[in-house]
């Protein structure tokens, strides 16, 4: 079977790397990178760190309004899917390429497999919320992670097509956390101690694109007083450096760059809290087992709240401070993210599905 599959944000990538892997076992897949994300930090560390195949395709798209952006893509894709011809496209999570690639194969009459499907915070301010709720409906086949993602998808009438095959994210977890283990030294270069701080990471556009949200996250960062390791998104960068506030940040702050996937574990699995208003953390922070506080008022990952390991406290200042001092998960994790075998289980249901092409 010939799977065309679309990634081009960062947390594609990593998501990408286990299910690649296993595809390539069985199938045949043609790797398009839609260029959304292009600093060596934001893109090509994760190709070399998780091994995954060069892009056939880099489309080159880059940055850009959404409108802009992923009609470019629409159009770039297309092309590619024209002279490809594949039996199916791959789309992962919600970011402005997955829309894109659904919408340009779906109207080329390609079936649309997508991987994080049934996702929903039901805020439609969120770019996100829009390009799920419509790559889900242009979808054949939905991959879901969890029993709440289906539910979502059957209250809006889509049920057929749906499987729950867990989060590849547990796959690439899983497959590199002994290796960040061996391998990164991130703790003792940025001067930190296990269980001595806590990790940030900000970028969505209803903290970075308000002054006062950011203001509030820092403040409450400076007045918590513990050491925080904030890797900074560029969008992120961009903004702090507009507000003008790089040149004074709180003593116990520290700025880096963004980090490749392996320093990022380690760094999370070592933290006291994590802070966060990323989708991925937040399930990476349960499944390390390390305390989460939200910036954000919603969460499409629900079952981190209602276990007890992630609390949602905006960006207000009080409650972040409230958090950092107080917030701690009373019970154990449980498996709600699957076992780590997503991955498999998506080679297997593309392999017997109906988009197979016999013999
Ligand atoms: C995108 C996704 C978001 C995802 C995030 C993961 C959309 C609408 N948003 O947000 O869902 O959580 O990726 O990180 O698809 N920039 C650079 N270098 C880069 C990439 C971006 O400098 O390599 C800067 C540019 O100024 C750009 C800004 O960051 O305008 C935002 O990038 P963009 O890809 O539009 O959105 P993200 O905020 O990264
Ligand atoms: N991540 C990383 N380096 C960083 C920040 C995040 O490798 O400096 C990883 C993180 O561990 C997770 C993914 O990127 O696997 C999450 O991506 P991001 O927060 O950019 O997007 P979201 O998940 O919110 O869409």
């Amino acid at each position: 079977m010939k799977i065309a599959s679309i990634v081009g944000a960062r947390p594609q990538f990593i998501k990408c790397a286990p299910v690649s892997r296993e595809l390539r076992n069985e199938h045949e897949e043609i790797l398009i990178h839609t260029g959304q994300h292009y600093d060596h930090g934001m893109s090509e560390v994760f190709f070399e760190e998780l091994a995954i195949p060069k892009p056939d395709y880099n489309l080159g798209i880059g940055s850009g309004t959404h409108g802009r952006q992923t009609g470019a893509m629409l159009g770039a894709i297309e092309d590619v899917l024209e002279k490809e011809k594949p039996d199916v496209v791959l789309v992962y999570g919600d970011t402005n390429s997955t829309l894109a690639g659904a919408l340009a194969a779906a109207k080329l009459h390609v079936p649309v497999a997508h991987i994080e499907a049934g996702l929903r915070s039901f805020d439609r301010g969120m770019p996100e919320e829009v390009n799920r709720v419509l790559t889900d409906h242009a979808s054949d086949l939905l991959f879901c992670p969890t029993e709440t993602a289906i539910r979502n998808l059957g209250a809006e009438g889509i049920t057929k097509g749906v499987h729950l095959v867990g989060d590849v994210m547990v796959d690439a977890m899983n497959y590199n956390r002994g290796i960040a283990e061996e391998r990164s030294r991130i703790l003792e270069d940025v001067g930190v101690e296990p269980g001595g701080y806590l990790v940030v990471t900000v970028h969505r556009p209803s903290n970075t694109d308000d002054r006062e949200n950011m203001a509030a996250i820092l403040g409450a960062l400076a007045e918590a007083g513990k050491p925080a390791v904030f890797p900074v998104h560029p969008r992120t960068r961009k903004c702090l450096g507009e507000y003008g506030v790089l040149a004074e940040m709180p003593e116990n702050v520290r700025l880096i760059e963004p980090l490749g996937y392996l320093d990022m574990i380690r760094l999370m699995a070592h933290a006291e809290k994590i802070l966060t208003d990323s989708g991925g953390v937040q399930k990476e922070a349960y499944m390390l087992g390390v305390p989460c506080i939200t910036l954000r008022e919603n969460t499409e990952w629900v079952e981190t709240v209602e276990a007890g390991w992630n609390v949602l406290v905006g960006a207000g200042r009080e409650k972040i401070v409230d958090a950092i001092r107080h917030f701690s998960p009373g019970s154990r994790q449980k498996e709600i993210f699957g076992n780590g075998n997503a991955s498999v289980l998506i080679g297997k249901i593309l392999a017997r599905s109906q988009y197979a092409r016999s013999g």
